[in-house]
């Protein structure tokens, strides 16, 4: 039997990934033939890592077989009967059984012989079409997929909705919804951000091209049977608990014939992605600029900046990505940061760098150890920031998200690109910074970020602390058991590992809101109590927006396989 990969495994370089994949070296993504599968019974789904639907989905297409590397073997689960479901616990959304001082009656899942959510029989029917014991998956980018894939290869029956013609998500060039420029290339290098069950080519560079991404999610969802289960073009506009939070109803508009159609499903897993809506920082004198004002949303190439007098701020990748773009084309950039940063190479001694700093993390070195050891390094290779008329960082090694690009300081040394600090005000022909200094300017991009939005969901539902959700392993909310997010994390390594393994974890809850759901209640029990909590490593990081989010990948791995784990050993 092929052994799934552990998170262990997904933590392992290229070779024994693809070893876990079945070969001695990375190989070409495998291509399957799709095929219609049998209806598989709950039990053996998750043995025969096949898709399970019995019913046709919105996309109402044949549903794809799913021959992926089989997930860890489950034990049997236990059927679900209305009568054991029906007093193994409160409903979603029920007050907890302390409270309302009795197990509350929990709605078993409806046979999954429920009707067919073809387009046709939504437009025939007055009321939502029954999706039974389906899941819906909102987004197609690389956390929609795996969760959707997982859900499958679990034997819950899911349906996809796309707002864009393909998969992809941000990797998706010149999508709405897309935020990388022509140039992007990966930060994180290809082992360690993969989907552990699907090596990229061994053809990929360390580091591969937006474009290359983008094929890539292209094959996994061919792989794994998952366009037919996707509606694209689909818009999902609401998405609301009925049922007292036993079901969840999903209206969704069809992007061409504005058509809308409501589903009913019995549960929810939210991947609408948190690096798309731009954050734009308020300025005095900002409205009396003359020059031209964008935000990196809106930044697709150096076509923007060529020949003009460009003002750069924020030094996240994007910030550093497009100062180096702005220090080749345009007549002068200037960069205007609020604080110091440190700079990583994007290779060190001849390896990607995330690679080195990951050997490091593998000998176990303590934090301290490992900030001087990277203090050391880049002392040895870029040497003091400050004699480049930087700013001296604020906070000490992994306090901020990583920033990975070697081109910014050597743009700075050839006067290319101008430092200057935080931004006091503008006026009409250009910015004053902080220190008094000045620069007249024709174009800004402010590379600040984007902001957490859900703009088809009650943002109440997920706990929102502040201006951002705060759920259980980033995952989950208080209010709703069967109301999932995949996504919002933002790693110091690659993503894709992470969005394989929150999927297996949606998946899991999944299968045991509808088999055991008593063990479901207990895990996500937690989820009021453990929202706090954060993977950092031990690291405290800087305070700003952008840290909501941050994992320290190590640690947040180690969580998802507990929590897989724990789910795995009730079943
Ligand atoms: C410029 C840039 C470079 C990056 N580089 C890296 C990198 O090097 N390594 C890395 O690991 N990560 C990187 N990231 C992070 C990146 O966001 C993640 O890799 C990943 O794309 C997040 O996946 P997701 O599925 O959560 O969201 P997304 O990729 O954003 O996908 C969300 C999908 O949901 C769809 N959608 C949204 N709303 C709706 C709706 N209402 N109805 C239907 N569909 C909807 C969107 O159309 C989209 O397809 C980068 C991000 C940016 C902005
Ligand atoms: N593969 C790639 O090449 C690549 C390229 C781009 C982006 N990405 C990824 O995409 C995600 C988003 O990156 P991003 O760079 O767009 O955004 P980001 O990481 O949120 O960085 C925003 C930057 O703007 C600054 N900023 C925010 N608000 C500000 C304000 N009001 N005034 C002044 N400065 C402000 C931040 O400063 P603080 O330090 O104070 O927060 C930070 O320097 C990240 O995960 C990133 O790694 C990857």
């Amino acid at each position: 039997m092929a052994q799934t990969p552990t998170p262990e495994d997904a933590e392992r370089p290229d070779v024994e990934a693809a070893g876990a994949a079945g070969a001695g070296t990375a190989p070409e993504p495998r291509r399957t033939r799709t095929r219609a599968a049998k209806p598989v019974a709950p039990a053996d789904a998750a043995d025969a890592a096949a898709s399970p639907a019995d019913e046709p989905s919105p996309a109402d297409a044949p549903v794809g077989e799913a021959p992926a590397p089989r997930p860890r073997r489950a034990s049997r689960p236990r059927a679900a009967t209305a009568s054991t479901a029906a007093t193994d616990g409160p409903a979603p959304g029920d007050p907890p059984a302390a409270e309302a001082g009795a197990p509350q009656a929990r709605r078993a899942s409806p046979p999954r012989t429920a009707k067919p959510a073809t387009e046709a029989a939504a437009a025939q029917s007055s009321g939502p079409v029954d999706r039974g014991g389906a899941w819906a998956v909102v987004g197609a980018g690389p956390h929609g997929l795996s969760a959707l894939k997982a859900l499958l290869q679990h034997g819950i029956d899911a349906d996809g909705f796309e707002r864009e013609s393909d998969v992809g998500g941000n990797w998706n060039f010149g999508a709405e919804n897309s935020r990388v420029y022509e140039s992007t290339h990966l930060i994180s290098s290809k082992p360690f951000t993969q989907f552990p069950d699907f090596p990229m080519p061994d053809s990929y560079p360390d580091y591969p091209s937006h474009r290359q991404v983008k094929e890539y999610f292209g094959r996994y969802a061919d792989h794994f049977g998952l366009r037919h289960r996707i509606r694209f073009r689909s818009d999902v506009v609401k998405a609301e608990p009925v049922d007292g939070g036993a079901r969840w109803d999903v209206t969704v508009r069809d992007r061409d014939s504005a058509a809308e159609a409501t589903y009913r499903y019995s549960g929810l897993v939210v991947s609408n992605g948190h690096n798309w809506n731009p954050k734009i920082p308020q300025y005095p004198g900002l409205e009396e600029f003359g020059g031209q004002v964008i935000h990196s949303a809106d930044y697709k190439g150096a076509d923007i900046v060529r020949g003009r007098r460009v003002l750069v701020v924020g030094a996240g990748n994007t910030g550093c990505d497009v100062a180096v773009e702005s220090a080749q084309n345009a007549s002068h950039t200037w960069h205007s940061t609020r604080r110091g940063y440190y700079y990583n190479p994007k290779f060190a001694i001849g390896r990607p760098s995330d690679q080195v700093a990951d050997s490091l993390l593998a000998m176990r070195l303590p934090l301290p150890v490992r900030r001087v050891l990277f203090g050391a390094t880049l002392k040895l290779t870029v040497g003091d920031l400050t004699k480049f008329g930087l700013q001296k960082p604020d906070h000490k090694f992994f306090e901020t998200h990583p920033i990975v690009n070697q081109q910014l300081v050597y743009y700075v040394g050839h006067g290319d690109i101008t430092p200057m600090r935080d931004i006091e005000r503008f006026d009409e022909t250009g910015a004053v910074f902080q220190d008094g200094s000045r620069a007249d300017v024709d174009l800004v991009v402010f590379c600040t970020g984007y902001l957490v939005t859900f703009p088809f969901l009650d943002e109440q539902w997920l706990n929102w602390s502040g201006d951002h959700p705060q759920l259980f392993l980033q995952m989950f909310t208080p209010s709703y058991d069967n109301l999932v997010v995949s996504g919002l994390i933002q790693p110091d390594s690659g993503q894709w590992t992470l969005a394989h393994w929150q999927g297996v974890l949606a998946a899991r809850v999944a299968e045991a809101l509808r088999d055991r759901p008593f063990a479901a209640r207990g895990f996500l029990s937690r989820a009021q109590s453990e929202a706090g909590r954060r993977f950092s490593a031990g690291t405290h990081y800087k305070d700003s927006t952008r840290h909501y989010f941050e994992v320290a990948h190590q640690d947040y791995l180690q969580a998802l396989q507990d929590a897989i784990h724990e789910l795995e050993r009730a079943a």
